[in-house]
C-alpha cells in the first residue's frame, strides 16, 4: 500500500514538538506492515539545508499564486518530498512564527498551499507514483482532504489525525477566495467555522477517517472543556473516530545505545544513570546531594500547566527535592521559573530554549519527570520517561491517563506501578502527587522497582502502527 503522509514537521528535519516524532517515526514502523510511505513537508530553510543531492519531481507553476518545487530526497530511512515554495517558507523564524514568536501573518496561504500540494500528488500528479491514501496531521495539512474532497477524485482516502485540537487553524472570511476552492465549500458541510474558515474543522468534516493520538483524548475531545468549540463536529462524525495512542521511536530514544547520554545503560545497570545525574547536576547549577532530581522538558505554556509547577517550586524545594528546568515558549511563565531559580539557588536550574541532546541527558539522569498538563492529546516525554527510568509524575488526563500505571495501593503491592498520576489538574493536586513521590523515592527498593516496571512497559510503535495499517487497509479495501 502506497501512503502520502502530509506534516508541517517531521524529526529528524525540523521539530518544535510531538508532531515531528510522530510524523518521523510512523513511516518507519509502518513498514513491517506492507505500507509504503512518502512524507510531504514544506521546504523550511533548515530542511533544504539538511537535504543531500534530491531529485526534482515536479514543478507547480501557480500553488495558489506561487511558483513550487518538489523535491524528492531519502534522509533518515524516510522518503521525503519537499515543497520548494520560497515565498512561504523561506522566512528566518521557525516554522510557524516569526523571530519575535508572533504568527506569520500569511500562515493560512503557507498551509494552504502545502495541502493543495498535497491533493495533486493525490491526484496523480507525481510521475510514476500513485498513492492509495493520504494522512494529514493537525491543522496544518487538515485543508487536504478538503482539497481533495472538491477536486476531481474525492474518492480516494483520506486519515485525519488530530495531534492538538487547541491549534484549529481558524481565520477570517475574507481569505476563502484565496484558497481558491469553490464557492459551496464555504458552508457547513465545508470550511465555514461560525463565519471564519477553519482549517480544522474542514479537515474533520471531509477526511474519511478521524485519528486522535490516545483513547481518552477521543474521548475528551467529545466534551465542550476539551473539543474547544468543536465537539460537535467531532461528535456527528464519532463511527469514523479512532483514539489510537503514540509510540517512541525506540532506536532513537534507547537507554542502552543514546549517543545523546554520558552513560548508556539498561534496566540491569541502573547504577550506571549517576554518570548522567552527575552531568545534569553541573549543567543545572544544582546541589549535589543525594535529595531527587525532578525535570521538566516541555513547551512552556499553560497547556502543559507551568504555572501550576512554578506556583509550587519553593515547596518542593523544601521537601527537599531539586528541580531541573529544560523549556521555551511564553516569556511570563520562563520569568516566573528563572525567578524562582534565582530564589533557590543550588535546587533549582532552569535553561531556557530547545535542546534535542540535553532533553534526552535529562530523562537518562533524572529521578524523575513531572508532566501537570491541563490537557495532553498523548504526550511523549512520559512515554521517553518510562523508557529511561525517569518516573513519570503525570496529570491525570489524555494520553496521560493511557499510559502510565498510578502507583497506588494495589499497583504497587502488584508491582505493576510506573508513576504517579494525580487529580484534579491544580497546584493544590500536583503538590499531593509532589509529596507521594518524595515518600516513595524514600524506599530506594520500591523506586527501582518502579523504574525498571515502567522500563518493561511497551511503549514501541508496533501495535499502534499495527491499528493505523488496518484502518489503512480497511479505508482502501472498501475504496474510502
Ligand atoms: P507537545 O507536542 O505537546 O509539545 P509531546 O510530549 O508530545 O508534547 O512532545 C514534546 C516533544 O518535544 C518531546 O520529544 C520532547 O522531548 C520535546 N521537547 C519539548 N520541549 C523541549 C525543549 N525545550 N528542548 C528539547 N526538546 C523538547
Ligand atoms: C501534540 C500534543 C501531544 C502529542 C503530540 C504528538 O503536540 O500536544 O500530546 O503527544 O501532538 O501526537
Amino acid at each position: 500500500m502506497k501512503v502520502l503522509s502530509v506534516s508541517s514537521e517531521v524529526f529528524p528535519l525540523i521539530k518544535t514538538g510531538g508532531l515531528a516524532d510522530v510524523a518521523g517515526a510512523l513511516p518507519i514502523a509502518l513498514k513491517p506492515f506492507g505500507v509504503e510511505t512518502k512524507t510531504l513537508i514544506p521546504g523550511y530553510p533548515a530542511v533544504l539545508k539538511a537535504i543531500r543531492d534530491p531529485v526534482i519531481r515536479f514543478e507547480f507553476a501557480d500553488l495558489l499564486g506561487e511558483k513550487a518545487t518538489l523535491l524528492e530526497v531519502e534522509h533518515a530511512g524516510i522518503s521525503f518530498l519537499v515543497l520548494d515554495a520560497p515565498a512561504y517558507y523561506n522566512r528566518t523564524g521557525g516554522p510557524y512564527v516569526d523571530a519575535m514568536g508572533k504568527d506569520y501573518p500569511d500562515n493560512w496561504r503557507r498551509f494552504a498551499a502545502l495541502s493543495l500540494a498535497a491533493a495533486e500528488i493525490a491526484a496523480g500528479r507525481l510521475p510514476g507514483w500513485q498513492p492509495d491514501l493520504v494522512h494529514a496531521h493537525d491543522w496544518q495539512s487538515a485543508m487536504v482532504p478538503v482539497y481533495m474532497r472538491y477536486s476531481a477524485t474525492p474518492e480516494l482516502p483520506s486519515v485525519l489525525t488530530i495531534h492538538n485540537i487547541a491549534f484549529q487553524g481558524q481565520f477570517g472570511p475574507d481569505i476563502f477566495p484565496g484558497l481558491r476552492l469553490p464557492a459551496h465549500a464555504f458552508s457547513m458541510e465545508g470550511v465555514e467555522y461560525y463565519g471564519d474558515v477553519g482549517f480544522l474543522k474542514g479537515g474533520l468534516q471531509t477526511a474519511h477517517a478521524l485519528t486522535t493520538v490516545s483513547p481518552s483524548y477521543a474521548e475528551e475531545i467529545l466534551t465542550p472543556e476539551f473539543g474547544m468549540g468543536l465537539e460537535g463536529v467531532i461528535a456527528s462524525r464519532t463511527s469514523s473516530l479512532h483514539g489510537i495512542v503514540n509510540g517512541i521511536d525506540d532506536d532513537v530514544w534507547n537507554p542502552a545505545t543514546d549517543p545523546m547520554i554520558a552513560q548508556t545503560y539498561s534496566a540491569a545497570t541502573l547504577k550506571d544513570r549517576i554518570v548522567n545525574r552527575q552531568r545534569v547536576t553541573e549543567h543545572f547549577g544544582l546541589d549535589s546531594d543525594d535529595g531527587p532530581i525532578f525535570c521538566v522538558v516541555s513547551r512552556l505554556t499553560w497547556q502543559k500547566g507551568m504555572d501550576l509547577l512554578a506556583s509550587i517550586a519553593g515547596e518542593i524545594v523544601q521537601m527537599g527535592g531539586k528541580l531541573a528546568i529544560l523549556g521555551a515558549g511564553d516569556a511570563a511563565l520562563e520569568g516566573a521559573l528563572f525567578a524562582a531559580a534565582g530564589r533557590h539557588r543550588g535546587r533549582i536550574g532552569v535553561s531556557a530554549g530547545y535542546n534535542e541532546p540535553m532533553s534526552h541527558l535529562m530523562q537518562a539522569g533524572c529521578d524523575a519527570i513531572i508532566i501537570p498538563s491541563r490537557f495532553e492529546p498523548c504526550g511523549l516525554t512520559q512515554l521517553y520517561g518510562l523508557r529511561y527510568g525517569c518516573l513519570p509524575i503525570v496529570a491525570r488526563t489524555g494520553g496521560l491517563n493511557d499510559t502510565i500505571v498510578d502507583a497506588n495501593h494495589a499497583a504497587l503491592q502488584a508491582k505493576v506501578a510506573t508513576g504517579i498520576q494525580f487529580s484534579p489538574v491544580t497546584a493544590e493536586g500536583l503538590l499531593q502527587a509532589m509529596r507521594r513521590a518524595m515518600h516513595l523515592f524514600q524506599d530506594r527498593k520500591v523506586w527501582t522497582q518502579m523504574q525498571k516496571q515502567g522500563m518493561k512497559s511497551d511503549v514501541s510503535w508496533g501495535r499502534s502502527a499495527e491499528r493505523y495499517a488496518a484502518l489503512y487497509s480497511s479505508l482502501v479495501s472498501r475504496g474510502a
